[in-house]
C-alpha cells in the first residue's frame, strides 16, 4: 500500500536531490522541468537512456509492474531529450561531438532532435526470447536503439563532424542476456554488462573522479545506467519521475559506489 500511495505522489517543481555524492546525483524528477535541465552540468559527456516508448509495451507480465509514466504516446521524446542536450549553437548540456545512446527510438526520429553528424541502428539481443504479444508466433528477443554523435552546430554537421573514424567499428549487434526472470525490478531493465560496454566505449574516466566523464540519464528508472557508469569509474546525473524507482536508483547506485570505493582504495 506504501508503495502505491508513493507511486501516485508527483515529483516537486524543480525535483528533489535524493543522492547527491562525488559519483553521482539522483533526482526525483521530471525530466522535462524546465529547472531540472537547467541542473545538469554543462558539457557533461553522455547522453545514455531509455525513455518510455509510447506504445504502453508491458510484455503481458501481469501486474506485477506498474504501467510506466509517459508511455501513452503523449510525450514528444525526442523533443524532450532534444532540451537536454542543449539548444542550437550553445555549448550547454551535452559537449560537442560526444554520443548519445537513446533505446526504443531509431536514428531516422533522433537525428534531426538530436542534431548528430552520424548515427546507426543497434541491437540488443537479449540470447532469450521474451512474452510479449502471446498470439504471435515470435516472441521478442531484441531491442533496437539508436547511437549517434551529437554536433552542436549545423555548419560542422555539414562539414561531416560527427562522422567517426573506421578504428571505432564495432558489429551493430550486442548480446548479453536480460536480467533474470524474477530478478528485475523494473518492466525495462536493462543489464549492466550491456550499459558497462556502451558506457566504456563512449566515454573516459580519470585518475580523480571528479575528472572523470559524466553520465546523464534522464529516464532513470531503476538506475542501470549510473550502476553501470559508476562500476565504470565514470560519474551519473539521472532523473526519475516515480518515486519508488527513484529510490530504487539510489540503492543500486549506493551499492556501486561502495564497490567503486573499494577498487579504488585496493
Ligand atoms: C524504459 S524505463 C527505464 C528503465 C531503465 N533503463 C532501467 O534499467 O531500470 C523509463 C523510465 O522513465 C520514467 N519516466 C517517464 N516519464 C518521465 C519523466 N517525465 N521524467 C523522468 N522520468 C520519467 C519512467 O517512470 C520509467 O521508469
Amino acid at each position: 500500500m506504501t508503495d502505491r500511495l508513493a507511486l501516485d505522489l508527483a515529483p516537486p517543481p524543480g525535483g528533489q536531490i535524493l543522492h547527491h555524492t562525488d559519483r553521482a546525483t539522483i533526482i526525483w524528477g521530471d525530466c522535462r522541468d524546465p529547472q531540472i535541465i537547467a541542473s545538469v552540468p554543462d558539457g557533461y559527456g553522455l547522453l545514455c537512456t531509455d525513455p518510455p516508448y509510447g506504445v504502453r509495451y508491458n510484455s503481458g507480465r501481469s501486474d506485477r509492474f506498474q504501467e510506466i509514466p509517459g508511455d501513452d504516446g503523449s510525450v514528444d521524446w525526442p523533443g524532450v531529450l532534444a532540451q537536454w542536450v542543449g539548444t542550437t549553437g550553445t555549448t550547454r548540456g551535452l559537449a560537442p561531438s560526444r554520443h548519445v545512446y537513446v533505446f526504443g527510438y531509431m536514428p531516422d526520429q533522433l537525428t534531426g532532435p538530436l542534431r548528430l553528424g552520424s548515427a546507426a541502428e543497434l541491437v540488443w539481443d537479449k540470447l532469450d526470447i521474451g512474452s510479449g504479444d502471446l498470439t504471435l508466433p515470435w516472441g521478442p528477443g531484441h531491442e533496437l536503439f539508436t547511437f549517434g554523435v551529437h554536433v552542436k552546430r549545423a555548419s560542422d554537421r555539414a562539414k561531416s563532424a560527427g562522422a567517426l573514424s573506421a578504428r571505432l567499428r564495432r558489429g551493430s549487434v550486442l548480446r548479453y542476456p536480460r536480467p533474470g526472470r524474477g530478478r528485475a525490478r523494473h518492466s525495462n531493465e536493462k543489464p549492466i554488462p550491456l550499459m558497462r560496454d556502451l558506457i566504456e566505449s563512449s566515454t573516459s574516466r580519470a585518475h580523480r573522479i571528479e575528472d572523470s566523464d559524466l553520465v546523464v540519464d534522464p529516464c532513470a528508472g531503476s538506475g542501470s545506467t549510473g550502476v553501470a557508469a559508476v562500476l565504470s569509474g565514470r560519474r551519473c546525473f539521472l532523473v526519475e519521475i516515480t518515486r519508488t524507482d527513484a529510490e530504487l536508483a539510489v540503492q543500486r547506485v549506493q551499492a556501486a559506489e561502495r564497490i567503486a570505493d573499494l577498487m579504488t582504495a585496493a
